[in-house]
C-alpha cells in the first residue's frame, strides 16, 4: 500500500481514470443548480443528475472529477474521530457508456495495483444488492468481483438500507450498488460482525452505484432509458487508511490547520479529549465555512437556509476558539491556512480569498457583540436572583431577546453556583414558537437553543414517523398521542395489529432517507378547510381555532401542527425505532431516539 498524500491521491485518481478515457470536468458549485429540495451538494453525481437522466454531457460519456461536498446531517457528530461537515469526493462517471465490468474492473484495479494504491486485495471487502420487489439480486456484480480473484468469503449481500444508493434529493436518478470496504485490522465485535455492522472494524472507502432507476415523486422506481454507473470515494477517508491513522484529523488534511490552531491557543492537540474535541470542530468548520463563502455561488451567513447552516458554523467555532483561550478574530488566521491549502485545486476559493476573511470577521464580530451583551445581562439578572435556580423563562428571554446562547448560560451558571431550569426553558422556548408562529429563520434568532432544538428534532422526526407508517402500514394509522422529551419521542397510533420488524425496518429506512435528503420544513399557515384540501394529515380540531399552521417537508410530510421543528430535516441525525408495542386495545405504541451520525 503506497503512503499518499491527500494531494497525490487526488492526481492519481484523476490520472488513473484520464488512462481510461475518462474527461476530468471541474467541481461544480457547493450550492446545487437544479434541485431545491436540499440545501447543499452532497456528491459528485448531484451536479450530473440531468446527464444521468439522459441528457447530452459536453465532455462525453466518460467523466470524473473530484467534488466539494457538504453534508450537513453530521454538524453535532462533528468532533469525533471521523465526521467532517465539508469532504472531498472523488468519482467516475459512465453516462450511458460502460456498466458493471469495466466499473468494477476500474475499481478493484485502481485499488489494488502496485501502480496505484497497492491495497492488499486481502484486506478488502465488498457487499452487493441482495434484491427486493424493486431490483433483483445483484449476482452480477459479486461474480465480476470473484473472476477478479476476490475470495467468496469477502462478499456479502445486504438489503436496500445498504446497498442503494439515491436519489440525492427526493426523487432523481438512483440503484444498486456495490460498496468497497478496508478491514481496519481492529478486532471484530462479534463472531457475524460483518461491513454492515458499523463497529468500524470494516471502513467503506468507495461505492460503485448502478443508477439505473428514477425514483418518481410518488416513490415509484421507473428504469431509466440509460444504465449510468456513479462511483464516490471519499478523498479524506481514503487517505487516512493510506497514511495508516486512526482519524482523518491526524492526516495531512488537517496538519496545517491544527498547527495553526496550537500556535493561535498555545494548547496542544492532545492535551485531553476536550481539547482534542474542540481543535476539530474549529478546523472542521472553519474549512467548511471558507468553502461556503469562497465558492463561486458564495454565500454569507444570514438565518435562513444555507446562510443559517453558515451561521452556525462560524458560532460554533468562535465558541470553541473561546474555550481554547484563542483571541478574538482568530479564526480568520485559520481561514488562511485553509485557502493556501486548497486555491490550486479550487481556485475560487484563492479568488474569494479576501472575502472569506472579512465576512468570517463580520460573523465573528456580530457574535461576539451578542456575547457580550449576553454577559452583561447575565450578570443583572444574577443581581437579582433569589435562591440559586434561574428559570426557564429567565433562560429563555436571554437567548430569545439577546440572542444568547442557552449553552453560555449553562456553562456561566455552573460557574457561578447557579442551576437553570432547563426544563422550564424548552416550556418557554415551544411556547413561544406557537405564539408567534415563527419560520424557520426567527426560531434560530442569534444563538443555539441546543435543548430547544433537540425537542424540535424529535418533532419534525416525528412528523417522518407518522407519514412513513401511513406509507407502510396504510391510511388506517392515525394519530393518538405524541409525547416528546429531549431525549426520546414516543407516538401513539390506531393499528389493529402488531407491526412486524420488518415493516419496522422499512418504517426507520423511510424516516432516514427523508433524513438524509436533508429537506426544508416550511409553515403555511391556512384555514382547517385548506389544510385539508391539500392533503396534510393531523388532528383537525378545533382547539387549533380557524387557522392553522400546516408543515411540510417536502414530498415526505405534510401535518398540522403548532412546531417547533427543526429547519431542515437534515439536521436531524440518525431516526432508530426501539421499541414498539400495544398502548391499549387498536392503538400501538413506537418509542424512538436520533442518534448522532
Ligand atoms: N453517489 C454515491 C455516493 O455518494 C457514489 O456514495
Amino acid at each position: 500500500m503506497k503512503e499518499l498524500s491527500s494531494k497525490q491521491l487526488r492526481q492519481m485518481y484523476l490520472d488513473y481514470f484520464k488512462s481510461k478515457g475518462h474527461a476530468i470536468i471541474p467541481s461544480a458549485s457547493l450550492i446545487p443548480e437544479n434541485d431545491p429540495t436540499v440545501l447543499f451538494t452532497t456528491a459528485g453525481m448531484h451536479p450530473l443528475v440531468p446527464y444521468l437522466l439522459g441528457a447530452k454531457h459536453p465532455e462525453g460519456r466518460r467523466l470524473a472529477n473530484v467534488q466539494k461536498c457538504v453534508r450537513t446531517g453530521d454538524i453535532d457528530a462533528v468532533g469525533d474521530a471521523s465526521h467532517c461537515t465539508f469532504f472531498e469526493m472523488l468519482g467516475n462517471w459512465s453516462l450511458g457508456d460502460y456498466f458493471k465490468k469495466e466499473a468494477i474492473a476500474f475499481s478493484y484495479e485502481f485499488l489494488t495495483s502496485g501502480k496505484w494504491l497497492g491495497i492488499d486485495p486481502g484486506r478488502l471487502y465488498f457487499t452487493c444488492f441482495a434484491g427486493d420487489a424493486d431490483a433483483p439480486k445483484d449476482t452480477e456484480s459479486a461474480d465480476i468481483w470473484k473472476n477478479l480473484g476476490v475470495d467468496e468469503s469477502h462478499i456479502f449481500f445486504l438489503d436496500k438500507k445498504h446497498n442503494w444508493w439515491g436519489p440525492a434529493g427526493m426523487t432523481g436518478p438512483c440503484g444498486p450498488d456495490t460498496e468497497m470496504f478496508i478491514d481496519t485490522g481492529t478486532a471484530p465485535c462479534s463472531d457475524t460482525c460483518n461491513p454492515s455492522c458499523g463497529c468500524g472494524k470494516y471502513l467503506e472507502i468507495w461505492n460503485d452505484v448502478f443508477m439505473q432507476y428514477n425514483k418518481t415523486a410518488e416513490g415509484a422506481y421507473e428504469p431509466l432509458v440509460q444504465k449510468n454507473v456513479d462511483t464516490g470515494m471519499g478523498l479524506d477517508r481514503t487517505i487516512t487508511i493510506l497514511q495508516g491513522k486512526a482519524s482523518v484529523y491526524d492526516t495531512d488534511v488537517f496538519a496545517g490547520v491544527l498547527s495553526k490552531i496550537a500556535e493561535l491557543s498555545g494548547k496542544s492537540y492532545n492535551d485531553d479529549t476536550g481539547t482534542t474535541r474542540a481543535f476539530r470542530i474549529i478546523a472542521d468548520h472553519i474549512r467548511c465555512a471558507a468553502f461556503m463563502i469562497g465558492d463561486e455561488k458564495g454565500i454569507t451567513p444570514s438565518n435562513v437556509d444555507q446562510g443559517y447552516v453558515l451561521r452556525r458554523l462560524i458560532r460554533r467555532a468562535v465558541r470553541y476558539s473561546l474555550r481554547l483561550g484563542m483571541l478574538e478574530l482568530s479564526l480568520q488566521q485559520i481561514a488562511r491556512v485553509v485557502i493556501a491549502q486548497y486555491k490550486d485545486v479550487y481556485p475560487e476559493i484563492g479568488k474569494n480569498g479576501e472575502r472569506i476573511i472579512s465576512e468570517l470577521g463580520l460573523e465573528e464580530e456580530r457574535f461576539q457583540r451578542t456575547i457580550k451583551q449576553g454577559l452583561r445581562e447575565f450578570e443583572k439578572l444574577e443581581a437579582r436572583l433569589e435562591g440559586k435556580i434561574i428559570s426557564g423563562i429567565d433562560a429563555f428571554h436571554l437567548y430569545d431577546t439577546f440572542g444568547f446562547p442557552l449553552e453560555f448560560t449553562l456553562e456561566l451558571a455552573h460557574e457561578h453556583g447557579l442551576e437553570v431550569d432547563q426544563k422550564g426553558f424548552d416550556e418557554a422556548f415551544a411556547k413561544h414558537q406557537e405564539i408567534s408562529g415563527a419560520g424557520a429563520e426567527q426560531r434560530f434568532k442569534g444563538g443555539l437553543a441546543d435543548t430547544g432544538e433537540a425537542t424540535a428534532k424529535l418533532h419534525t422526526a416525528t412528523h417522518l414517523l407518522h407519514a412513513a407508517l401511513r406509507q407502510v402500514l396504510g391510511d388506517e394509522v392515525a394519530q393518538k398521542g405524541s409525547n416528546i422529551t429531549a431525549e426520546r419521542l414516543r407516538f401513539d397510533f390506531s393499528y389493529s395489529r402488531k407491526v412486524e420488524p420488518e415493516e419496522l425496518d422499512e418504517v426507520e429506512r423511510l424516516v432516514n432517507e427523508a433524513i438524509g435528503a436533508g429537506v426544508d420544513i416550511v409553515c403555511e399557515e391556512m384555514s382547517v378547510d385548506d389544510a385539508k384540501q391539500s392533503g396534510a394529515i393531523g388532528l383537525f380540531e378545533s382547539k387549533y381555532g380557524n387557522i392553522v399552521k400546516v408543515y411540510t417537508a417536502g414530498g415526505f410530510s405534510k401535518e398540522i401542527c403548532g412546531g417547533p421543528h427543526a429547519a431542515n430535516t437534515g439536521a436531524l441525525g440518525r431516526f432508530k425505532i426501539q421499541k414498539e408495542q400495544s398502548s391499549s386495545a387498536g392503538v400501538r405504541r413506537i418509542k424512538a431516539v436520533l442518534e448522532n451520525k
